[in-house]
């Protein structure tokens, strides 16, 4: 789907996410809840990611009549769901629930909460042998100002060779201005977001955000 923000975003919304939503974004959320809940939006969001891998239309016979289905081509053991650690883990997992077949790639990318623009910092990866020829959903609940995903994307593309259109990216909220950064490096990448949220404040978090994903569910 074309957006003027990104040219291959889907912005996945119902009134579902928006109740979840409310838990996550509401400070006064429990760590257990906020666990609870985020889990059962990331259910959400991994259905709506998966739907966008390739699919075909089919008929089936249902005991009574005939449904036009849509039914999955995607072949598990060449699909690899790759987080961004810490907090892509948890959106990593949600994926493993489905399809346990997924192979995995870890990449551990930290902001650098102590520079003015926080930097991403790159630490360590291990990503399937062949990942080249794969499917590959990328994890990461939160884009800011897409640092963490650039690094990556770069990662993925450049080093390990994996074309752009392999790529689905799976995130729960993404920064307009992360957004503006991934069009312009990598408009090839499918996103598939359940929030476009406005800004960032001066400490480059999302406004309004839910604060810091991964100490809110690590409890950190
Ligand atoms: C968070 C988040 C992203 C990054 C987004 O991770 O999970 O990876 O920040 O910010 P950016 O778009 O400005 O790079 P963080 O570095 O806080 O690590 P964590 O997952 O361990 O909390
Ligand atoms: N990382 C988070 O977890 N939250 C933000 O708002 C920005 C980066």
């Amino acid at each position: 789907m074309s957006s003027e923000l990104h040219p291959d975003l889907t912005l996945v919304q119902s009134k579902a996410l928006r109740l979840l939503f409310t838990k996550l974004r509401d400070k006064n959320t429990s760590q257990i809840d906020f666990v609870r809940y985020s889990k059962r939006l990331m259910h959400l969001l991994v259905e709506d990611t998966l739907v966008r891998l390739p699919t075909v239309e089919i008929e089936k016979q249902t005991p009574t009549g005939l449904f036009q289905g849509l039914e999955s081509t995607t072949i598990p053991s060449q699909t690899c769901v790759v987080s961004i650690m810490r907090s892509g883990d948890a959106l990593l997992e949600s994926f493993r629930e489905v399809e346990p077949a997924f192979k995995v790639g870890k990449i551990l990318i930290q902001r650098d909460e102590a520079s003015a623009d926080k930097t991403a910092q790159f630490f360590y990866e291990k990503v399937p042998p062949g990942i080249h020829k794969m499917n590959v959903i990328l994890c990461d609940p939160m884009v800011a100002t897409a640092g963490s995903a650039v690094a990556a994307l770069d990662l993925l593309c450049q080093v390990k060779h994996v074309d752009p259109s392999q790529i689905t990216f799976a995130t729960i909220i993404c920064a307009t201005e992360g957004l503006g950064v991934l069009a312009r490096k990598y408009p090839g990448v499918k996103i598939v977001t359940a929030a476009i949220d406005e800004g960032l404040n001066d400490e480059k978090f999302i406004l309004p955000g839910l604060g810091d994903f991964g100490d809110r569910f690590y409890g950190t």
